[in-house]
């Protein structure tokens, strides 16, 4: 396990961070964010997709759980806000998305721990006393 931990100051130095662990990422990669709201998890996310070609714009939704986009891989992108149990994530089916050899993202992963994968990416979002992010990113490698 490596655990990284970087201060960034504004949404593109978030984003930066999101496009570099965008390299080290591959087919059926899963990668869990996890943190307060508003703190970066959609910025992360969306400079997630464009590292791997997505063109569309990645959206904040709470409605869809899982949104399917485009890239270099197909591109999955999960908000489990507002879910409350593992067996909600079963209906959605949640866990074949990590098996279409795609890059999946699951925003408020910590609210179903059981779902995440043992060997998924965990990116952790906090706000320091003085304003800025602390990014904690979890790899398994
Ligand atoms: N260091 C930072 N990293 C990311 N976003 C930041 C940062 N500082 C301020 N922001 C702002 O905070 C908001 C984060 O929103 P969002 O990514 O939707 O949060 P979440 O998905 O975690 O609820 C954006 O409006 C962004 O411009
Ligand atoms: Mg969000």
């Amino acid at each position: 396990m490596s655990t990284a931990s970087i201060i960034t100051l504004d949404e593109r130095e978030t984003a930066r961070v999101a496009t570099e662990l965008a390299e080290r990422l591959e087919p059926g990669s899963v990668v869990g964010l996890q943190g307060g709201l508003g703190l970066g998890k959609t910025v992360f996310a969306k400079a997630l997709a464009a590292a791997f070609g997505v063109e569309e714009t990645v959206t904040s939704r709470s409605y869809t759980l899982v949104a399917e986009y485009e890239g270099r891989l197909p591109f999955f992108h999960a908000d489990l806000y507002r879910v409350r149990s593992a067996s909600e994530v079963e209906t959605i089916g949640l866990e074949e998305y990590f098996d279409r050899g795609g890059i999946t993202v699951v925003e408020w992963c910590d609210r179903v721990p059981e779902v995440v994968p043992p060997d998924a990416v965990v990116v952790s979002f906090e706000l320091n006393d003085d304003g800025t992010r602390r990014i904690t990113i979890e790899e398994r490698v």
